[in-house]
């Protein structure tokens, strides 16, 4: 399978969550934002078991991969990520982030996601200090912050949460990337990007929007501004 790569980190890049997007139209809803020159594509990987919330699995990652060249972001939101991973890899994954909660070892993970071939990232709910993640972030090629309580989109922004990322790169330092996931719009997109963050999920801002193009260019115009 040819894998993309995670644009190189320092580079801002909006992913677009597919959650709050129309599944009967995937194909040309993920057209639309890539035509608007969007490169990485969020997938929300939901179990009902670690989040109260089902979404997808590997064979409608298959599907997504036969109909974009985007690079696919996947964020398992799920209890048991080790025993699905490589299913993910398989179905054309090119990135894969693990919640903290859910592993043993993080740091083994991180070197079984790289040798299956794809990045790593690892992630934390707004509840979970720094420190969870402090060993195993600079090993990994993305760390992501929540900045909601996982399982649904549409949620408020959360800053308490949002400011990890000032200690995170401190941490990590400039070649790791740092994303933000939950109620990232215009009005936020500026001050995570003052955090730290260089990569902005955005669900809700972008697929709750009639004009895709128009919503990620002002998500985009507030980064700039930021
Ligand atoms: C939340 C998901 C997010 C979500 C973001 O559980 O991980 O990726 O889709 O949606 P918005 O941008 O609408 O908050
Ligand atoms: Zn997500």
């Amino acid at each position: 399978m040819n894998r993309r790569r995670l644009p190189q980190a320092g580079t801002f890049q909006i992913a677009p969550s597919i959650l709050s997007a129309d599944f009967a139209r995937l194909a040309s809803e993920i057209a639309e934002v890539t035509a608007a020159g969007i490169e990485v594509v969020h997938l929300d990987v939901m179990d009902g078991h670690f989040v109260p919330n089902l979404t997808f699995g590997p064979p409608v990652v298959a599907w997504i991969r036969k109909c974009t060249d985007a690079v696919l972001d996947t964020h398992l939101m799920m209890t048991d990520p080790e025993s699905y991973a490589e299913r993910f890899v398989e179905a054309g994954s090119d990135h894969i982030t693990f919640h903290i909660e859910t592993v043993s070892d993080p740091a083994g993970f991180v070197r079984t996601l790289h040798d299956l071939g794809v990045s790593a990232g690892v992630t934390l709910n707004p509840d979970t200090p720094v420190e969870a993640v402090e060993p195993v972030a600079p090993l990994c090629d993305m760390v992501l912050v929540m900045t909601v309580n996982p399982g649904f989109g549409g949620q408020s922004f959360m800053d308490r949460a949002a400011q990890k990322c000032i200690r995170l790169r401190q941490i990590v330092g400039p070649d790791v990337r740092i994303e933000v996931d939950g109620g990232i719009d215009p009005t936020t997109a500026g001050t995570v990007k003052r955090y730290g963050a260089d990569t902005f999920v955005a669900g809700n801002a972008i697929f709750g929007q009639s004009d895709r193009a128009a919503a990620i260019h002002a998500i985009r115009r507030a980064i700039e501004n930021g």
